[in-house]
């Protein structure tokens, strides 16, 4: 499939459980601020928006970002910021929600602690960070492609236990 035929697909797609889920759990004394990290073409960046959030969202590709910036014009620079980036070097804003719904794992695994640590510095204490880890035993991960951060289950509990251990929560695991 082409990355433009994947980008229209991914607009009428559902949008995922887990982020409907994350906006019901989110401290809302917070500022709304949230970051759509590996957007794609922004089907969850604008269901954040309709939320009343102002999103943050970046993608590696500027096809992604073009797309979004189309679909989502009548919000960029109101409640819209989208930008070309990577999960390594994004300026990330203090944010309430942050949501990486098939995407994190797409990071060079040389980069990923890199890229966690600047992910999750930014999350607010009472802030939610809602995403998608790819296991050993996906498919995809068994191709050996060698270009995917794969993470054991135990591997993610680590991953949210340091991050999280000053900030108090790391519940919500589903499996
Ligand atoms: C399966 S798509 C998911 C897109 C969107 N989150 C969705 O659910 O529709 C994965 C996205 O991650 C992006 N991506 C891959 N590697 C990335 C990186 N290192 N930094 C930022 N985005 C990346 C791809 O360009 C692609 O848009």
């Amino acid at each position: 499939m082409s990355e433009q035929t994947y980008l229209e697909k991914s607009l009428s797609a559902a949008v995922y459980p887990p982020l409907k889920r994350a906006l019901g759990v989110v401290d809302t004394t917070l500022h709304r601020v949230a970051v759509d990290a590996g957007c794609g073409a922004g089907r969850d960046a604008l269901f954040m928006i309709e939320h009343g959030y102002s999103v943050h969202a970046f993608d590696k590709s500027d096809k992604a970002i073009a797309r979004l910036e189309e679909i989502g014009g009548r919000y960029i620079n109101q409640t819209l910021f989208p930008k070309v980036s990577c999960f390594e070097r994004f300026v990330y804003p203090k944010t309430a929600l942050i949501n990486a719904c098939s995407s994190l794992f797409f990071c060079a695994p040389g980069l990923f602690a890199s890229a966690w640590q600047n992910l999750t510095h930014s999350l607010l204490k009472g802030g939610v960070f809602c995403g998608h880890f790819m296991g050993p035993d996906d498919s995809w991960a068994k191709m050996g492609r060698g270009d995917l951060s794969i993470h054991a289950y135990s591997d993610i509990l680590a991953l949210f236990k340091d991050a999280f251990a000053l900030a108090g929560d790391v519940g919500g695991l589903g499996r």
